[in-house]
């Protein structure tokens, strides 16, 4: 292993926060703990690190301090692609950069645009209307309850009990109330009732082991989904924000495949690479609605989703931090670019998944329409409480996600 000098690009937590901000105004920050987790599992791989905030100042300090990499876990604050921002800045530097480029970072973040990929590529995800005013006519081929959401944020900022309508008129006040307090599009989707699950893709195309998030324990916290006080105070039992995780999920081997297989497609579908994160809803009658996919998935050993998939592969921490520093090095020693290899390469072979249940066009006003090929699942059917499928490895090349 070459040892590199490597700057850990992040936007570090504040210690306080100003009482006019909302309670999750930093919570897509990076948390000393993480910074600190990354910094240490370098180092042990050998590498010289440079822990340094993705502010004004980034240009000026990458000037004046050349290094060989960029580790890259910044989400940005404000602006309509601002997880983009570093890998761009990079890009223009001429500086190698761990996980997804400028285009997917944007795509991804923007949970309307990708869903509306989704369907070309036909991932199942819920039908959805995205809101560029609050008095926007509502689509009438709803079906309640739906969910409100701001179209880009994560960390489930501004997703609360609340979020979750049974009518009209909750829902109007929901929009408005997320319209005021994030100043940016609204999205609002049909609510999945179901199995919650998370599937972690490494590398070009390796599947880790399906963790399901179990709320069955949560009652006393009045939710049932991965809201923003579930994230915010996970493990809390007191307020029971105490989901289960487990690891892999507990499903029958065949919706392992169907579920991994969806989310592969639709990481692909927005151009991620080396590193990604789908979150799935699988409903009732066994269909895996994906969410959105998350280029940038949290990276905190002990808490964030993905580790906790990496470890259940049999991936250390360490193994995986050097495991993105490797594929970026490979990246980028053949100085492909992402927009040099046309989307239609990013197919899935023999992908059986459901068709998307995204509603017919409307005419542009951005609800999804299910433009990709019709795709049916044979496998109805979630057997819970059997043992779960493990992630798989084809050991093909190791590149981008489908690139
Ligand atoms: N359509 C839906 N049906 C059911 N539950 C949903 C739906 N949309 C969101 N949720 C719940 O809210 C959670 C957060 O939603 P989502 O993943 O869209 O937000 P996010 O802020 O991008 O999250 P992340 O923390 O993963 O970045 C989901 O994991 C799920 O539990
Ligand atoms: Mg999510």
């Amino acid at each position: 292993m070459t040892p590199l000098k490597i700057a850990l690009i992040h936007n570090l937590k504040p210690e306080a926060k100003p009482s006019h901000l909302p309670p999750d105004y930093y919570s897509e920050c990076d948390s000393p703990k993480t910074v600190k987790a990354i910094t240490n599992a370098l180092r042990k791989n050998g590498h010289t690190v440079f822990p340094v905030e993705a502010d004004k100042r980034l240009a000026h300090w990458l000037a004046e301090n050349p290094v060989d990499l960029a580790f890259n876990i910044s989400e940005g604050f404000h602006g309509e692609a601002r997880e983009a921002r570093v890998p761009a800045l990079l890009e223009l530097l001429e500086i190698p950069c761990t996980g997804s480029g400028v285009l997917s970072l944007s795509l991804a973040l923007d949970k309307a645009k990708s869903k509306q990929l989704f369907c070309y590529a036909g991932v199942p995800t819920p039908h959805f209307q995205l809101f560029t005013r609050p008095d926007e006519p509502i689509d009438r081929r709803f079906h309640f309850p739906l969910i409100v959401k701001p179209n880009r944020e994560g960390s489930a900022k501004g997703i609360w009990a609340s979020s979750v309508v049974q009518e009209e008129e909750a829902l109007r006040r929901q929009v408005e109330k997320v319209f005021e307090m994030y100043a940016q599009e609204v999205l609002v989707e049909e609510f999945i009732e179901g199995t919650e699950l998370t599937v972690g893709i490494l590398g070009k195309d390796q599947l880790l082991p399906v963790l399901e998030i179990d709320f069955s324990g949560c009652s006393a916290s009045g939710e049932s989904f991965y809201s923003w006080r579930m994230k915010e105070f996970q493990g809390d039992e007191k307020l029971g924000l105490n989901p289960r995780f487990w690891c892999p999920a507990r499903l029958d081997p065949a919706v392992t495949r169907a579920v991994q297989k969806v989310a592969l497609r639709a990481a692909r579908a927005v151009g991620c690479r080396e590193i990604a994160r789908v979150d799935i809803r699988l409903s009732s009658d066994g269909i895996p609605y994906v969410l959105e996919v998350n280029p940038l998935p949290g990276l905190d050993p002990e808490e964030s989703n993905f580790p906790i998939m990496t470890q259940a592969a049999g991936i250390s921490y360490e193994a995986l931090i050097q495991r993105l520093v490797d594929l970026a090095l490979k990246r980028s020693s053949k100085r492909v670019t992402q927009s040099s290899i046309p989307l239609s390469n990013a197919t899935v072979p023999d992908l059986q998944a459901p068709r998307s249940r995204a509603l017919p066009d409307s005419g542009g006003k951005g609800l999804g329409s299910p433009a990709g090929p019709a795709v049916a699942v044979s496998e109805r059917s979630v057997r819970r409480g059997a043992a779960g499928g493990n992630g798989s490895r084809n050991g093909s090349k190791e590149e981008g996600l489908g690139r």
